[in-house]
């Protein structure tokens, strides 16, 4: 059995740490909140996500930070997730780059909307209420799964 590793920072709503949530227990993989968990060793991990809530326009720091410190091991995979308010933008491309640069395969993103109170958008009651919804938390665990099914075939 392949491990697999979800690492999440999740500070607005817990929109992140849910979809995390779902993903690992639709999966079967480990979680560690980056912002309040010990890091655990990532080398003992066949693949390892990366999930976040995007803040002003961005994955949390913590993830392009971990990312640079990241030395992976031959036929490791690294995965995005995150929850944002509204995807008017891909906001993956800089960790993909980041990625990219490091010779790292991303093997997915998967993004939904999560609920969003911040700014102006808490005086009118927040935007994606609701979200991510039971159907994008079930679709983020079987992306996962398809994710392990296929390091399974490679
Ligand atoms: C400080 C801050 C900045 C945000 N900036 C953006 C943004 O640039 N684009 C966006 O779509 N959502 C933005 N959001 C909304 C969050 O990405 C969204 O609510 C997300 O689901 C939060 O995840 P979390 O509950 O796991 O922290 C922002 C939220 C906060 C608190």
């Amino acid at each position: 059995m392949k491990r697999t590793l979800i690492l999440y920072a999740s500070t607005h709503h817990g929109n992140t740490r849910r979809l995390a949530e779902a993903m690992a227990e639709a999966a079967g993989a480990e979680l560690c909140d980056l912002l309040h968990d010990p890091l655990p060793d990532l080398s003992g991990y066949d693949l390892i996500g990366m999930a976040s809530g995007i803040y002003y326009g961005k994955l949390h720091p913590r993830i392009p930070e971990l990312l640079r410190q990241l030395e992976p091991r031959p036929g490791q995979r690294v995965f995005l997730a995150y929850t944002c308010g509204i995807r008017y933008r891909a906001y993956e491309k800089p960790v993909l780059e980041l990625l990219r640069q490091k010779g790292i395969d991303c093997a997915g993103c998967y993004a939904c909307r999560g609920y969003d109170t911040f700014g102006p958008f808490g005086k009118i009651g927040g935007i994606a209420r609701g979200r991510p919804s039971a159907e994008e938390l079930r679709r983020g665990g079987e992306f996962l799964l398809g994710l392990i099914g296929a390091g399974a075939r490679a």
